[in-house]
């Protein structure tokens, strides 16, 4: 892969932690910077195109996320740099690299991009879960809170969309759609 080299640049440093782990903790990083990256462009898709009756608040809703995301991105680069790492942050690189499925680009209804959001905030969820483990193996607890702190709010924002789909699956017959009902399939189709 071409950006290996970059990836695994060290800069000379006086952090205490060994090289070799840092090299390992960085890469673990740098793939996260790509998959949040990606997901905060997908979030960003879904807030301009969504349509529907629940239009304003699924709007507000993605660019709160969105904005939260960005924040992320900048806590997860940085700490990067602060390993006396190379941060891989464009959005080429993000899309090399990213963990993610690319977004639906035929879905319009709002529970149709609640649902393809479910979709990515799941798999992103369970590697930031990952790496709180994997970077305090490292010896690293500063990542690991770092991790610590991304995870509890990205399972919080998995809970504000799929709280949108239980609803639908719970309440019945009120003219929800079935793509609800099928909330990991949407993005798929
Ligand atoms: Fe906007």
């Amino acid at each position: 892969m071409s950006d290996k080299k970059p990836s695994t640049r060290l800069y000379p440093t006086r952090i205490d932690i060994p090289a070799e782990a840092r090299s390992q903790i960085i890469a673990i990083l740098n793939q996260t910077l790509a998959a949040s990256l990606d997901l905060k462009t997908q979030v960003k898709q879904a807030h301009w195109n969504v349509k529907g009756s629940d239009f304003y608040q699924l709007h507000e809703l993605f660019d709160e996320i969105a904005t939260e995301l960005e924040e992320f991105i900048d806590l997860v680069a940085e700490r990067v740099t602060a390993l006396a790492g190379y941060a891989l942050g464009t959005a080429r690189l993000a899309a090399a690299n990213s963990i993610l499925p690319e977004y639906p680009l035929d879905i319009d209804a709002g529970l149709d991009h609640v649902a393809a959001l479910a979709d990515r905030f799941a798999p992103y969820a369970k590697h930031i879960r990952e790496a709180i483990d994997k970077t305090n193996d490292l010896g690293d607890a500063d990542t690991a809170d770092l991790y610590t702190e991304v995870s509890r709010t990205i399972d919080k924002r998995l809970w504000f969309l799929e709280a949108h789909l239980q609803a639908s699956t719970t309440q019945g017959g009120n003219g929800t759609t079935a793509t609800a009902k099928t909330g990991e399939k949407a993005a798929v189709r």
